[in-house]
């Protein structure tokens, strides 16, 4: 048995070990993009350890600010943001970050050095850190055009369709800190060991199951979906389909995480309040949608493909649907019906 084999079956395999060892498989896996991807599970390190301790530490509660999109900065969003720029300036190889919290990119390098571009949701499900319920982080990795090594328009370099992705991941501070990333030839899952500081590998190559028995979505809408949505809801209710149970928890990783594990589909439609959906494109459905399509899950807007979406602006929203491709055809042949 090699070295990794003895190592995997002491579950020994930390996630910087994975990309290395994955350096043949994919371009992007290189020493170089390990080094970057190092500077996330830093991050994640250091959020994690500050999200079980918010209680204690006086970060908990509103930044006293807003962000750009008016919504109330939770002392942690702005912690957690900071964490990933500091994080991430001194890895050398980033040129680019964007980031929820940010109003517009910060450019870190430019020139050949500055190659990746980092787009992150640094704190996602702020609504649940008060009443300790799961949160997470998104990120999302780009490759900036050699074209746009030397110009300073930051947003045109960021603002690439999901399908150019080199890697995405999350982490997602439950009962234990799990990381799940993926760099386009799987999607492999990582454990925190607070007692050594390091993300263990827990599952190489995770398969979304093909069903599952859980839809999730905020029912507090349901009067606004679309009717094609509340018809695709009504038949998870029946005899005929199981019924389905339902669970939401409010953070998109949290609800994400369990789809990948059971099955099942999440939504964020078009509601009254969003018409365009809320959730943001570049850095919560785009990573999702790479991560899902990875273990074999489907993910759309409702009329298409995420990974195929053009944006127009950094911070734009879009519906979301992502789950087993069971539910995924339901839901496809209901809304057909839809004018
Ligand atoms: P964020 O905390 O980064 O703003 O994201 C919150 C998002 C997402 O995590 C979750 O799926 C959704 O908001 C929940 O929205 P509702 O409270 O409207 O259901
Ligand atoms: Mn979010
Ligand atoms: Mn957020």
């Amino acid at each position: 048995m090699c070295a990794t084999d003895v190592r995997r079956e002491s579950g020994l395999i930390t996630i910087e070990e994975h990309i290395l060892g994955r350096q043949s498989a994919h371009p992007t896996a290189t020493g170089s993009f390990s080094w970057l991807l190092s500077g996330i599970t830093l991050a994640a390190r250091i959020i994690s350890a500050k999200v079980r301790r918010a209680g204690i530490l006086d970060i908990l509660g509103d930044a006293g600010e807003s962000n750009i999109h008016g919504e109330q900065q939770q002392k942690l969003d702005v912690l957690a943001n900071k964490t990933l720029e500091l994080c991430l300036a001194y890895r050398g190889n980033v040129g680019i970050i964007a980031s929820e919290e940010l109003d517009e990119p910060t450019v870190l390098a430019t020139g050949a050095s500055g190659r990746y571009i980092v787009i992150f949701d640094p704190l996602d499900g702020s609504s649940n850190i008060d009443v300790n319920v799961s949160v997470g982080t998104i990120f999302s990795v780009l490759e900036r055009e050699p074209a746009g090594f030397n110009h300073h328009d930051a947003v045109s370099d960021v603002l690439q369709p999901g399908h150019r992705q080199l890697a995405a991941g999350y982490i997602v501070y439950g009962s234990s800190t799990v990381l799940a990333y993926t760099v386009g030839e799987g999607l492999h899952m990582f454990t925190l060991d607070p007692s050594v500081g390091a993300f263990i590998l827990a599952n190489e190559n995770v398969r979304m199951p093909e069903t599952g028995k859980y839809f999730s979505v905020n029912e507090g809408n349901y009067n606004s979906f679309s009717p094609g949505i509340q018809r695709f809801l009504q038949w998870c209710k029946t005899e005929e389909a199981g019924p389905y149970s339902a669970r939401y928890i409010g953070s998109l990783v949290a609800d994400f995480h369990r789809t990948l594990l059971r099955g099942g589909i999440f939504l964020y439609p078009s509601t009254a309040k969003a018409p365009g959906g809320k959730l943001r494109l570049m850095y919560e459905a785009n990573p999702i949608a790479f991560l899902a399509e990875q273990a074999g899950g489907e993910a759309t807007d409702g009329r298409g493909r995420i990974l195929e979406k053009i944006p127009t602006s950094l911070h734009e929203r879009t519906p979301l649907i992502v789950g087993s491709p069971a539910e995924m055809e339901r839901l496809n042949r209901e809304m057909s019906q839809d004018s």
